[in-house]
């Protein structure tokens, strides 16, 4: 062995504690009492556990001179291809407390190839989940967030396939995805060898974890799943698993239609407008009415009243109660907007508990959007968030809670407990998080949340675990939504994925579309309505009131069915998607022009995933197709000008004869 070669570097270690001859991306690192900083694991144990429909392995090491316990899990669910992994450590006590300096829960190892190009999610405010590719050269690519939150910047997602020889319908696929809403990083290194892993978990950035005698830390999963069908087969996996072991919701349930009245009142709702909207969205065919920000304390604008959650009663000066009863009386559930994690330095919260805010000593308290940010970490804070909504959930007949989180950490100090590990922070503040979702859903099944950090900063599997849906942008314009949506789709399920219909000018892009194609565009996903009511008129409400029936009739193949994406908004020209229905029988096509050059051959679009033999009938035209010709010939959109759309609504008939 040539000294500089590491031997350890060169083996395709499954979980790498850091110690000895490792230079690569280690999973593990801690730092024990005496000062001694590596480990040395042998294994003690393993366990195989099968229950009702999943099976699941765990391998169990130990340092040999020190009491920490490492065990590996793997878990498998029958009928999907994806592998769950996790770690647990455990400090059993003798030597005092471990300093966790890296804990990642998992490294994958996609096999030997000759180089692997890596497909991610990337973006900032109003341009979330875009799709990046490059190709790994030696060294690494880390992908992260140290936001607190699991950020719009990147998603804690990723797909490799080899050589770059992946398409949409074809091809090896690697992807994985982190089960948190932290800060996270995952690690792509090629190393001298050639060897790409891939290594992923909770930041190790400032994050210092004392792992006391005898506690445990359990570490969220990093769960991996291959397909042979391209970047589609990747996505149908992710979201057959989402649906099935992930959501809280069942598989085949439907999300409601909404209508949310954020960009038509802003902070200036009250009782009279809130009605009035209410009125004309139960007219539209709406589900579930939201009232989003500026219902309590002094929210007349984002730099007062945040953490004070008790209505605001010149808005409301019979309180919400009226409202709902109204709400329901017209047939809709009610739902709240709520931002628990946060407050205004002009509140009554903040002037009773300053020190309820992450800060620094004698460091300046940073605003973002006016706010700070609610120490979550600490007992008082978690029962004080927990009670609060607890007692509105429980004095009003809310349905629905928007959760949002509007702003990044800055300064993440605790200064009270100094010496006493307060980088635990970047953890705790999560597992709070979850632990409050997760308690209000235990005393108010009823309640169904969505997600929402600033629009799609806080999108993974953690929260989708808890909340039924998650707002994907702020930018509602609809061809920048093609592209958010088909981000966004890489990894997560039509059915999450909440789409508005707003106004135009469209407040972010200023432009101006169809209102066709403003519904064509958030009929992909989780359909709800953002515009003002008020101001539509009664043609463009007739209008929404079709296609809302229509989207009835069709949401269960769109939410729930599997998903091709036959032409990506990136390529230009006209987009379109497919969604076929779990059984074959129905399908449902979106194509999104953008402006038709003259001259411009007509675009057909083969179909996927068809019988060949049977027939299908456009349920709108009454043409009928056999499968045949919808796979090789393709169906006709007939897009003409600028922003013209298409959705046609095909249903398997008998087969050919
Ligand atoms: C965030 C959300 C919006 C809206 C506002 C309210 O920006 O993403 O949908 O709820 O907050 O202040």
């Amino acid at each position: 062995m040539v000294p500089f070669e590491s031997p350890t570097g060169m083996s395709r270690e499954e979980y790498a504690p850091w110690g000895g001859m490792r230079f690569n991306e280690p999973s593990l690192k801690v730092e024990y009492a005496d000062g001694t900083r590596a480990i040395e694991w042998v294994f003690e144990e393993h366990g195989l556990e099968r229950s009702r429909a999943s099976q699941m392995l765990w391998l169990r090491f130990r340092d040999r001179g020190y009491p920490l316990t490492v065990t590996l899990y793997y878990r498998i669910h029958d009928g999907h291809d994806v592998i769950e992994r996790w770690v647990r450590l455990e400090n059993s006590g003798g030597s005092g407390p471990v300093t966790i300096e890296q804990a990642l829960s998992a490294d994958w190892r996609p096999p030997r190839r000759e180089r692997y190009r890596l497909t991610y999610l990337y973006g900032r405010w109003g341009k979330e989940t875009q799709v990046a590719q490059v190709v790994l050269g030696p060294g690494k690519v880390v992908l992260e967030s140290r936001r607190g939150a699991t950020s719009h910047q990147c998603n804690p997602w990723i797909a490799l396939d080899p050589e770059g020889s992946a398409t949409e319908e074809s091809g090896e696929v690697w992807s994985a995805a982190l089960v948190w809403s932290g800060s996270w990083k995952i690690v792509m290194e090629t190393t001298p060898y050639g060897e790409v892993h891939c290594a992923g978990g909770v930041n190790d950035f400032d994050f210092h974890y004392r792992l006391d005698e005898r506690t445990q830390l359990e570490l969220p999963a990093f769960v991996g799943l291959y397909s042979n069908k391209g970047f589609g087969g990747v996505s149908r996996s992710w979201h057959v698993y989402e649906r099935e072991q992930v959501l809280p919701e069942a598989p085949d349930a439907v999300r409601p239609v909404l209508y949310n009245s954020w960009e038509a009142t802003g902070f200036t709702v009250n009782e009279r407008n809130q009605m009035e909207l209410a009125e004309k969205a139960a007219e539209l065919g709406v589900e579930l009415f939201v009232v989003d920000d500026g219902w309590f304390g002094a929210r007349n604008n984002d730099r007062t009243g945040l953490g004070d959650w008790t209505v605001n009663s010149e808005k409301f000066p019979r309180g919400l109660n009226p409202l709902i009863a109204r709400v329901n009386a017209l047939g809709m559930r009610f739902g709240l907007w709520v931002e628990p994690e946060m407050v205004n330095a002009d509140s009554d919260l903040y002037r009773a508990h300053p020190e309820w805010v992450y800060h620094f000593r004698d460091r300046s308290r940073t605003e973002g959007r006016n706010q700070l940010v609610l120490n979550l970490a600490r007992e008082d804070v978690r029962e004080w968030v927990l009670v609060t909504l607890d007692i509105l959930l429980s004095e009003q007949n809310i349905e629905f809670i928007k959760w949002d989180m509007n702003r990044s950490f800055g300064e993440p100090g605790w200064p009270d407990e100094i010496g006493r590990n307060p980088e635990r922070v970047w953890l705790e503040h999560v597992r709070n998080l979850y632990g409050i979702i997760d308690e209000l859903r235990r005393r108010h099944p009823q309640v169904a949340f969505e997600a929402c950090c600033g629009g799609g900063g806080r999108v993974d599997l953690g929260i989708l675990a808890r909340a039924e849906q998650v707002w994907t942008s702020d930018n509602t314009d609809a061809l920048d939504r093609l592209r958010i949506q088909e981000g966004f789709s890489y990894a997560y399920a039509p059915r999450v994925m909440m789409c508005w219909v707003t106004d135009c000018p469209n407040f972010v892009t200023k432009r101006t579309v169809p209102l066709s194609y403003r519904f064509h565009v958030a009929m992909a996903g989780a359909l709800g309505i953002g515009g003002d009511l008020s101001r539509w008129t009664p043609l463009e409400r007739e209008e929404a009131r079709g296609f809302i029936a229509t989207y009835k009739r069709v949401r269960s193949t769109i939410q729930n069915g599997l998903l091709y994406r036959l032409r990506s908004p990136r390529a230009g020209g006209v987009a379109a998607a497919q969604y076929v229905a779990r059984d074959g029988n129905e399908v449902v096509v979106f194509a999104w022009g953008q402006s038709q050059q003259f001259g411009e051959t007509e675009v057909l679009l083969p179909l996927c995933d068809l019988e060949q033999e049977a027939h299908y009938a456009d349920t709108m035209s009454g043409a009928t197709y056999s499968g045949a010709y919808l796979a090789q010939k393709g169906l006709a959109m007939n897009l003409v000008g600028d922003f013209d759309s298409r959705m046609i609504h095909l249903v398997r008939t008998a087969s050919a004869r």
